[in-house]
């Protein structure tokens, strides 16, 4: 019984009573009486029916409401509309299905490129020697790739042009999906840039995406101007402010939270209409970097590691990331990027918080990265020479 504590605090203070009778006038100690009868009552009713408001939790309990989410008062309760009502009920469905996971399951490895992979040496040196565990799928939204690897040959998809910060890069992300869907073998699912590098041998990173449940989505809450203030109320009544995200689009994804992405028009409609660059104000808005983290933060928070397994160096506090030329790529680099633990938001008002995040892999602290970004082709050869000694770092 939770209440008991409470109820037995009372009853103490009551025994003590008698003892002080003796010593006193009769009115007192009946005053005493009274009085802790009615603080006992009050505490056993505050316990038995928490606070509702977040003064109150302070007042309660130094942790405020945090800690215990349960006495949260529940949000004020909307009546969920018809296609919120459907939206939700098919992807609790297909989160609560039991997958039927195949003899080989395999990573499907998305490539989102403008035209050629200047990597695709280096990504054919990891993929040697695992034929059947993993598939790959390119999506070149401008110019037609020349392949010079077997695992990329007859592997692009039909694509659409992408412009950097609209919803038809969540398009490409969408249609590369639902490509790799198409192959039931496909469990795991992992998008990649045409910058993007290995950091591991292919045994590791299968392992690491594999075994365990979590999709790596990058999703953080971010107060500022590049944050929730990219907001707009036209997305109520179904995306609130509150549950507003924001995180890196390179994903790796579970088959159920891809198949969910596909089922989902509700959500993905708000943010194509109101999560436009140039819109109300001179606002921008980027769905790539909005509508996957508030959409996993919405309805499926504990299935996400809200951190990406792409690692990007923002720390020269840029318009983009660094890029890394030949001459920076060292097997120090590397090692240093491979041996991160923490994973780090950055805010974007005033303050510019910093929220670290050790990298937890079921439960485990473990390396964050498996690939990373943004590396200038001409890194090519270094890496090709340095990848079997960086990888098993
Ligand atoms: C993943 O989920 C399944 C089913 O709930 C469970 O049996 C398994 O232990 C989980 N694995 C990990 C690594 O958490
Ligand atoms: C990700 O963040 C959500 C809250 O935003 C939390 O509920 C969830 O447990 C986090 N995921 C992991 C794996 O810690
Ligand atoms: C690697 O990390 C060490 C220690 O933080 C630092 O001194 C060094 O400059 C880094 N090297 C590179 C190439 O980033
Ligand atoms: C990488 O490994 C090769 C042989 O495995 C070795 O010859 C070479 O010196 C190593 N390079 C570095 C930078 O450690």
């Amino acid at each position: 019984m939770k209440s008991s504590p409470a109820w037995r605090l009372g009853i103490k203070d009551m025994q003590i009573m008698p003892g002080s009778r003796q010593r006193g006038p009769l009115r007192k100690p009946t005053w005493i009486i009274v009085l802790v009868s009615l603080v006992s009552l009050f505490l056993v009713f505050a316990y038995v029916y928490p606070p509702q408001n977040s003064a109150a939790c302070y007042v309660f309990s130094s942790r405020g409401c945090k800690g215990m989410p349960r006495w949260l008062p529940p949000s004020p309760v909307r009546e969920l509309t018809d296609e919120e009502i459907a939206a939700r009920v098919v992807i609790t469905d297909i989160l609560n299905m039991p997958s039927a996971i195949p003899t080989t399951p395999k990573i499907a490895f998305l490539f989102l490129t403008p035209g050629a992979l200047p990597f695709e040496k280096l990504w054919d040196k990891f993929f040697q020697g695992h034929e059947g565990r993993f598939s790959v799928y390119v999506h070149a939204s401008k110019d037609k790739p020349l392949h010079f690897s077997r695992y990329f040959i007859n592997r692009e998809i039909r694509s659409s042009s992408v412009v950097w910060g609209k919803i038809s890069m969540v398009d490409a992300e969408r249609r590369l999906l639902g490509h790799a869907l198409k192959d039931p073998g496909n469990q795991h699912f992992v998008l990649l840039s045409d910058s993007c590098i290995p950091l591991r041998d292919f045994d590791f990173v299968y392992n690491y995406l594999m075994y365990t449940n979590v999709s790596f989505v990058d999703c953080f809450e971010d107060p500022g101007p590049h944050g929730s203030g990219r907001y707009s109320e036209n997305m109520l009544p179904e995306v609130e402010k509150q549950d507003f995200r924001k995180g890196a689009q390179w994903f790796t994804m579970k088959r159920q939270h891809a198949v969910i992405v596909m089922a989902d028009n509700l959500y993905y409609s708000k943010f194509r209409d109101y999560c436009r660059p140039g819109m109300e104000k001179g606002r921008n808005c980027y769905s790539d970097e909005h509508y996957l983290p508030t959409f996993f933060y919405m309805l499926d928070p504990v299935g996400i590691a809200n951190w990406s397994v792409t690692h990007v160096d923002w720390s020269e506090g840029k318009w983009h990331p660094k890029s890394y030329r030949a001459l920076d790529v060292t097997y120090d680099l590397m090692r240093n990027i491979t041996s991160i633990s923490d994973s780090v938001h950055v805010t974007s008002e005033e303050k510019k918080q910093v929220q670290i995040t050790p990298c937890l892999w079921n439960g485990n602290p473990r390396p964050c990265y498996l690939f990373a970004r943004k590396f200038l082709p001409e890194t090519l050869d270094n890496l090709i020479q340095l990848f079997p000694n960086y990888t098993s770092i």
